[in-house]
């Protein structure tokens, strides 16, 4: 069976024929003009048809903007993993109308998320981007996200269209995965969003992938663009390309890519008119895609007499909302003891760990999203404790880097004394074009003016204590750092468009000396940086300026916040992950938490048992000592309301609900995938088929230290011995089982159920142990008992069938295992499913 074609029609009942004779009135070069951005976040205007300008932008934690509006903030929710890990659809259609009221309030047409791509690997640089390893629960999420969004007047953008599931090389790779993985995992949620959904725009992913023998970058990729997704799936919408992912001018035409980003430049523009001349793209192809680009435009108000984008509503609940949410993702790893802590007895907290005075609250990269506010652990803390004594230390850096310098207090312009940075553009003659003094250097110096080649940065640094004084700059690229007089680095080695693309930018290397004072001095900076031409993404210059002072060292600083938990009525610890560690462009080396973290929980935990362990990550990292926490947290980054949520967690106010997205393993030698790079033919295999994620683990029955699925919440469960499984209306089986909260606490179940093949199985065609058919999330008042019935679609019994390239419904006895957590199965059914093939 194929899945019918069911893409949402455009306000007005508006679709693709309807808007040939708008296309009929533009000239050839027009239409062109239109296919490639206008700028990095705008599509072109075309005033004598009535089409304005389509603005767009990142990403799934929040609508960043177009950068237009001077200083412009943002909401920033929770990761997509966290929101995931709520398995909560009405939240996710709260997200999804959160996305479209700042969507119109920044002026944002097309939103570029959700990010449905798989969790194949712990060590993706982006997983905290993606929802789970599961395709159903990814599924799920991304369509209530998507249909609020869309439902408020603004496009979502499916990404990245294919196989994009690690960064090192992404823009080189080909993912070689079998057309069933393909089909059942990797495609599923994209399918979803265009058949059921549908999703108004689509992105092309930076790499290849290898499908019915094409192996071909996804911007040019007929048969997965064409063939499957505008074809088979009916897809009316814009596929467009990641930024600067195109290569080719008439391979990426014909292979279905609608639009360029960003513009202006790369390979469509004038060579695509030319193309077309030559008769090398026929021009009715150029039509489709014009046309599909003033669907989009009609869809989110951009076209005249479509109904501009209405003002937009003000929500005043959305702090609120994000506080809920960030708590409510919160997975109670652990919990011996009863959760919630008795506010009055609580007379001071020993506040500990680098992610507590310095919470990482979004991951790197494209994503990030300037918040109005972030509130701290400290803060979130002090309010939901207001006569508790809190110390906050930090027990030991955990950062690779010397930490940046705070510009406006450390840095001075070594000419006038003023706080910040001097700023020179130097011609390539090493002529002065422009100075100026920035108080606030946020480290890139962006569109330097047309003649510049060279960026010199120079600040006096001010040394207070006395001692050894690390000082680095962060750089990319070619430069030449000297520091206190003295030569400190120097490279010739010029980077372009690639290299950003396939590196951090967010956290470059350091370069630097150990300077020492005597008495409070200054010392001189001096950075010569070439500027950096990266196409699309415009020319820069980069540079961190770091400062480590002397001080405790790390074991001090451990041994200090051992006394202090010692000594507290309350010991919260909060370990995790950083900007090294976790971001877009690379992938992480390793799964333990960075720096001497481990070991501080340890000792921490042997003076003070009760301590509450939040992880603050959004990707699985090893936690040796989970078994040994009486409490422990997965808090993700939980993005502005941080230390509120938190706060919320321990006092009460609002359940941990969470339940893991993906699987948390407890040794990287148990992890299927640890291991990203291509081989020298840039071939990334997949020799996982459609055993991802959880899969693998069941298949191979390795013991996790958590399984999909966990999640202990705040009060118990039971459940009945029997589940009945029952097959209705367009092949829907619902199973049904009776849930007792045996807590005293009212509290949620997320109610999963497990699908297993039935023996034997036609020959040829891999089925996992168990995968995820369908979940119920319900509310129980503590000692209630409620019956929950769990909907699974047909599409879960379904498999891709390789030899015919079509769907198959394998008749036989299914298993329903219906449980807490794929590993904590509490009653079975069997259901009798019949054979239906295409
Ligand atoms: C990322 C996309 C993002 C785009 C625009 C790319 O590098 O892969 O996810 O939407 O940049 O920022």
């Amino acid at each position: 069976m194929t899945m019918n074609s069911s893409a949402a029609p455009a306000p007005g009942g508006a679709n693709l024929d309807s808007l040939g004779s708008l296309v009929a009135k533009l000239s050839l070069d027009e239409k062109v003009r239109l296919l490639t951005g206008e700028t990095i976040w705008r599509m072109h205007a075309m005033p004598h048809i009535g089409l304005r300008s389509v603005a767009m932008s990142d990403g799934p934690v929040g609508v960043r903007g177009t950068g237009e509006i001077e200083g412009a903030t943002s909401l920033m929710m929770p990761s997509p993993s966290g929101l995931a890990a709520t398995w909560n659809i009405e939240s996710a259609r709260r997200a999804g109308v959160m996305f479209a009221t700042e969507a119109r309030r920044l002026g944002v047409d097309v939103v570029l998320a959700p990010q449905v791509n798989i969790q194949r690997t712990p060590i993706g640089g982006r997983h905290f981007e993606c929802y789970s390893e599961d395709p159903y629960l990814t599924t799920q999420i991304g369509s209530a996200v998507v249909s609020a969004m869309q439902e408020g007047g603004v496009a979502a953008c499916a990404k990245h269209y294919v196989a994009n599931d690690s960064e090192n090389y992404r823009t080189e790779y080909v993912s070689y995965a079998s057309e069933q993985a393909l089909r059942e995992v990797l495609m599923a949620p994209f399918e979803h969003l265009v058949t059921e959904v549908g999703v108004w725009s689509v992105m092309a992913a930076y790499n290849g992938a290898d499908a019915q023998g094409e192996a071909a970058p996804m911007t040019e990729h007929d048969y997965l663009v064409n063939e499957v997704l505008k074809g088979e799936w009916g897809f009316d919408g814009v596929v467009m390309s990641d930024w600067m992912a195109t290569k080719s001018t008439v391979a990426s035409a014909l292979g279905g890519l609608d639009l360029v980003m960003p513009g202006p430049g790369g390979p469509w523009e004038d060579n695509l008119v030319q193309a077309v001349r030559r008769g090398e793209v026929p021009e009715s192809v150029i039509d489709d895609k014009v046309a599909r680009l003033l669907l989009l435009a009609q869809r989110t108000g951009a076209l005249a007499g479509h109904g501009d984008s209405l003002p937009a509503p003000s929500r005043p609940d959305d702090a609120d909302f994000l506080r809920t949410l960030a708590a409510e993702a919160t997975v109670v790893l652990r919990r011996e003891d009863d959760l919630v802590v008795d506010q009055p007895q609580v007379r001071s907290i020993a506040l500990i760990g680098a992610n507590a005075v310095n919470a990482y609250v979004l991951g790197g990269g494209s994503s990030t999203v300037y918040p109005h506010y972030v509130i701290s652990h400290r803060e979130g803390l002090q309010s939901a404790f207001p006569d508790a004594d809190i110390t906050l230390l930090r027990g030991g850096s955990t950062l690779i880097h010397t930490p940046r310098v705070d510009v406006e207090t450390d840095l001075t312009d070594p000419a006038t004394g003023a706080p910040g940075v001097s700023v020179t553009e130097l011609d390539s003659a090493g002529g002065s074009i422009t100075s100026h003094v920035d108080a606030t250097w946020n480290g890139w110096h962006r569109h330097p003016s047309a003649a510049c080649t060279d960026v010199v940065l120079e600040a006096d640094l001010q040394l207070l204590e006395a001692g050894d004084h690390r000082v680095d700059v962060g750089v990319v690229g070619a430069h030449r750092i000297v520091i206190d007089g003295i030569e400190a680095s120097r490279s010739e080695t010029t980077v372009g468009q690639e290299a950003i693309l396939n590196s951090s930018t967010d956290a470059p290397p350091g370069f630097g000396l150990t300077v020492s004072a005597t008495e409070p001095r200054k010392v001189r900076i001096r950075v010569e940086l070439k500027t950096i031409d990266a196409a699309g993404f415009g020319r820069f210059a980069r540079a961190d300026f770091r400062h480590a002072k002397p001080g405790p060292t790390i074991e001090d600083e451990i041994r200090e916040a051992v006394d202090a938990a010692r000594e507290a009525d309350l010991v919260v610890l909060v370990v995790g992950t950083n900007s090294e560690v976790e971001s877009e462009g690379f992938d992480r080396l390793g799964l333990s938490l960075p720096g001497r973290q481990d070991e501080l929980v340890r000792r921490v935990l042997e003076v003070a048992p009760d301590a509450i362990i939040s992880i603050n990550a959004g990707a699985p990292v090893l936690l040796p000592w989970l078994n040994d926490a009486k409490t422990v947290l997965w808090s993700w980054f939980p993005g502005q309301e941080c230390g509120n949520a938190l706060a919320d967690v321990i006092t009460g106010k609002t359940e941990p609900a969470g339940r893991l997205p993906w699987t948390l393993p407890s040794s990287e030698s148990d992890v299927q995938v640890m291991d990203t790079a291509p081989d020298a033919d840039m071939k990334l295999l997949y020799p996982e088929g459609v055993h991802v994620g959880y899969r693998e683990w069941e298949r191979n029955q390795k013991t996790p230290a958590a399984p999909f699925g966990h999640g202990l919440g705040w009060t118990d469960f039971e459940y009945s011995t029997a589940a009945s499984a029952v097959v209705g209306d367009a092949g829907i089986v619902t199973v049904s089982v009776e849930v007792t909260n045996s807590g005293s606490r009212a509290g949620t179940e997320v109610v999963q159920a497990y699908l297993e093949a039935p023996t034997p199985f036609p020959a040829g065609i891999d089925r996992p142990a168990r995968w995820l058919g369908g979940f119920e999330r319900v509310r129980v008042e503590a000692g209630q008992t409620v019956s929950v019935t769990v909907r699974v679609p047909r599409r879960a019994f379904e498999v891709w069938n390789s030899a015919t390239h079509a769907w198959n419904l394998p008749g036989g006895d299914y298993a329903i295992a219906v449980g807490r957590s794929v590993r904590d199965l509490r009653a079975r059914s069997t259901v009798s499913v019949s054979d239906a093939n295409d």
